[in-house]
Order: C-alpha cells, then sequence, then structure tokens
C-alpha cells in the first residue's frame, strides 16, 4: 500500500479497548472530585486534543473547555524546557478549578512552565490530567494528579501523539520504529 500507516509502527502499546477503559475510569474520578467545583478543562493542543474529546463524555458534570497551544523549542523528539505559547486561553481563569490535560509528560518541563504561567492568573485550583506518563525522563518535579499510563522511555505515537505531525489519528498507542526518523 502506497500510504501505509503501519510502516513504521513497531508494536502497539496499549490498545483502543485499553483506552476506553482507562478513560472511563479518569472520567469517573474527576466527576467524583468535580462536584462542587466550576470545572473548566484546558486541553494543551494539539496532542491532548482527541484524549481531552474521549474525557470530557465521560465526566458527568458541567464544565467549560478551553485550548491553549503551545510550542517548546528543540529537535522533535526532546523538548529544551523553553516554551511559547501561540494560543492562549480565551477567558479568564479567576476562581475558577483548572483542569490541565495532556497528552504525555516526558521531561516535564512543558507542564511547568505551564503551570507556572497559569498559577499566575488567580484560578481557585489547578490539576493535571496527562493519559501518559515517561517518568524515567523527568527534569523537573512535575507529578500528574490524574495519569493513565506510566510508560517506559520510548517514543509514542497515536492517539493525538504526533511525530512530524503525523500518526496523531492511530486510534491506539504504539512505539514508533526508529527507522522512522533516521530518514
Ligand atoms: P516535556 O516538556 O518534555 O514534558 O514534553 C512534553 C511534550 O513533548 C508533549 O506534550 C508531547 O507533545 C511531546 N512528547 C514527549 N514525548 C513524546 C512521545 O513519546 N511521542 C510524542 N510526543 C512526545
Ligand atoms: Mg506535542
Amino acid at each position: 500500500m502506497k500510504n501505509d500507516m503501519g510502516k513504521y509502527i513497531s508494536k502497539i502499546l496499549i490498545t483502543e479497548e485499553q483506552i476506553r477503559s482507562k478513560v472511563k475510569e479518569l472520567g469517573e474520578l474527576i466527576t467524583r472530585d468535580y462536584q462542587d467545583k466550576d470545572l473548566l478543562v484546558v486541553c494543551i493542543l494539539k496532542g491532548a486534543m482527541i484524549f481531552m474529546a474521549d474525557l470530557v463524555r465521560e465526566i458527568k458534570i458541567p464544565l467549560d473547555i478551553d485550548t491553549m497551544v503551545v510550542s517548546s523549542y528543540g529537535s522533535s523528539t526532546t523538548s529544551s524546557g523553553v516554551v511559547r505559547i501561540l494560543k492562549d486561553l480565551d477567558e479568564s481563569i479567576e476562581n475558577r478549578d483548572v483542569l490541565i490535560v495532556e497528552d504525555i509528560i516526558d521531561t516535564g518541563l512543558t507542564l511547568k512552565y505551564l503551570m507556572d504561567n497559569i498559577f499566575s492568573r488567580g484560578p481557585r485550583s489547578v490539576k493535571i490530567c496527562s493519559f501518559l506518563d515517561k517518568p524515567e525522563r523527568r527534569k523537573v518535579n512535575i507529578v500528574p494528579d490524574y495519569l493513565g499510563y506510566s510508560i517506559p522511555d520510548e517514543f509514542v505515537v497515536g492517539y493525538g501523539l504526533d511525530y512530524a505531525e503525523k500518526y496523531r489519528n492511530l486510534p491506539f498507542i504504539a512505539v514508533l520504529d526508529p527507522k522512522a526518523y533516521e530518514k
């Protein structure tokens, strides 16, 4: 096949079924914890868009959604810690209960920057919900309040995560064959 998505997939790490049940579980936890709060879900684009879309449908209380687009300087597979806000939040977050939704925490530098930035705007609370975590790679102390899966130090794609903007539409999480980035 000319446009074969499977060409550089070396293995499936988390299946569609596993994703579905984990997202449901996270939604139940968040529903329970935010009963009397003013929940604002902040989706970090583009990576978290697919996870966030599934997650909010498993949260059974009223909520608002806002988005931020950030870009970290560095090569395509590592982050430098210098973060640029390409699109900021649309709404004020003063006195709101902010839940940042991320695709993956790697070094933690992106979220460290975002947490500091968001905290400075006077929210009532800020928590992190990340679908994936690579704890071995952490450079700063960031711990997600809600986590899907902890994974080993391998570059993964799918379910919103990209390599050079591709593979976001895979419905599962897969390990990318290093041959994909040798070219
Ligand atoms: P951090 O600042 O090092 O924690 O990097 C966080 C960002 O790097 C994530 O939001 C992803 O966009 C990207 N990233 C880190 N690891 C991976 C991976 O294995 N696959 C795809 N993107 C990744
Ligand atoms: Mg990304």
